[in-house]
């Protein structure tokens, strides 16, 4: 039987790993996979998330299941993080496996209760989610999103498009962030978004996995917060793998804001059941972690202040990408990584550019010429400058 199997195309993303890896090259440069570095090239545990689990070692007393939707404290602190005022009558939680099981668990809602769903999806967006889609056989569409000319948002583009959903269709939102873009609405544009889905019906899908790397822990959650206020249903996958620093926990959240509580009930049943036919009870450890950290307000203030160390180290880096570019090309064409948020920026080269950057210069990004940001420090940022100019970008 097993030698019926298809091979399987290997992720984009996931195979620059290997590749990185094997490079045998002295001062090479990962820009690949959306991991934070810090300058020394390490991806640190965070303060607050040792402490925490050092305390959750300390008291913790049983390994016994949790919920099948996760424990009640951490759904209420993520709750409250990403929508701050909780319409709790109206919300269906479950802790799920990472930001990425949410995505699917969402799907998976999404076609339980409408097996006609259509999803439309931002062209450009995260590989794995039309990669997840392919292999659950739900149709979708791209809408346009990326203007390949300014590296900004092509709003007209993606108003037109995303006013073609219809009634029981899922719209996929990057609550912000964009991954691989890096180029977001401004929250004047959320709101005209929010009038196409008044009008239209169909439901946001908004996915939420680097909430504190673009503006700020709360910034980066407005434009959730309006959707969240202003639609009957939004469903809401976010993550805790970057903020938290903890992407090997799979620790991450699917939320479901419903028209009443009635409706509220019948998600909150299916989303828990969906879990069990999937894996059944969702991770806890990374979850507690979590909870243990939003809930206490000093391991809460470390960690926040932490999260902006990592924020601003990035901007920083933006800021000197681009002005160095700006000197070397003698104009303004790359400014827009400094003005991109969080840890993408997609440079616009054609794949034949990214593949000399990486035989030229050891340097590794996405085939699409998306680039990790946190990937540089400031020795390694003039060495990118000087590589991308020199690949005729
Ligand atoms: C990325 O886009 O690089 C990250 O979300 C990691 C992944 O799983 O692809």
């Amino acid at each position: 039987m097993l030698s019926n199997l298809q091979p399987q195309a290997p992720d984009k993303i996931l195979m620059l790993i290997e590749e990185f890896k094997a490079d045998t090259r002295q001062g090479k440069i990962d820009l690949g996979v959306g991991v934070y570095k810090d300058p020394q090239g390490v991806t640190p545990v965070m303060r607050a998330v040792k402490a925490a689990e050092q305390r959750i070692w300390e008291t913790q007393t049983t390994k016994a299941y949790t919920g099948l939707a996760g424990e009640a404290d951490y759904r209420n602190a993520m709750a409250q993080m990403v929508l701050a005022d909780v319409p709790a009558d109206r919300l269906a939680s479950v802790a799920s496996v990472g930001g990425t099981g949410a995505i699917r668990q969402a799907l998976e809602l999404a076609r339980l209760a409408n097996p006609d769903v259509r999803v439309f999806v931002s062209d450009p967006t995260w590989p794995n989610h039309l990669s997840i889609m392919k292999f659950m056989g739900l149709p979708f569409t791209e809408y346009r999103y990326f203007d390949s000319e300014t590296r900004g948002v092509d709003f007209d583009g993606m108003k037109a498009d995303i006013a073609q959903a219809g009634r029981g269709d899922i719209v996929l939102l990057h609550g912000c962030c964009h991954n691989p873009t890096g180029a977001n609405l401004t929250l004047d544009q959320w709101s005209e978004v929010v009038a196409i889905f008044e009008k239209s019906g169909a439901i946001p899908l908004i996915d939420l996995a680097y909430q504190g790397f673009g503006d700020g822990l709360d910034a980066d959650a407005e434009a959730t917060r309006l959707v969240a206020r202003s639609l009957p249903e939004v469903l809401i996958a976010a993550s805790c793998s970057k903020n938290f620093g903890i992407y090997r926990e799979r620790t991450g959240i699917l939320m479901a804001l419903a028209e009443n509580s009635a409706a509220r009930d019948l998600a909150q049943g299916s989303m828990a059941y969906l879990n069990r036919q999937n894996f059944s009870f969702p991770p806890d450890h990374g979850a507690r972690v979590v909870s243990t950290i939003l809930t206490d307000s000093a391991l809460r203030a470390d960690w926040a202040a932490e999260l902006e160390e990592v924020r601003n180290t990035m901007l920083g880096l933006r800021d000197q990408l681009a002005s160095e570019l700006r000197d070397l090309s003698g104009s303004d064409r790359f400014d827009f990584i400094a003005r991109h948020r969080g840890m993408f920026s997609r440079l616009g080269a054609t794949p034949e550019q990214v593949q000399k950057l990486k035989t030229d210069a050891a340097i590794y990004m996405v085939g699409d010429s998306r680039l990790n940001i946190a990937g540089l420090n400031r020795d390694t940022v003039p060495v990118l400058a000087r590589a991308i100019i020199d690949a005729g970008i």
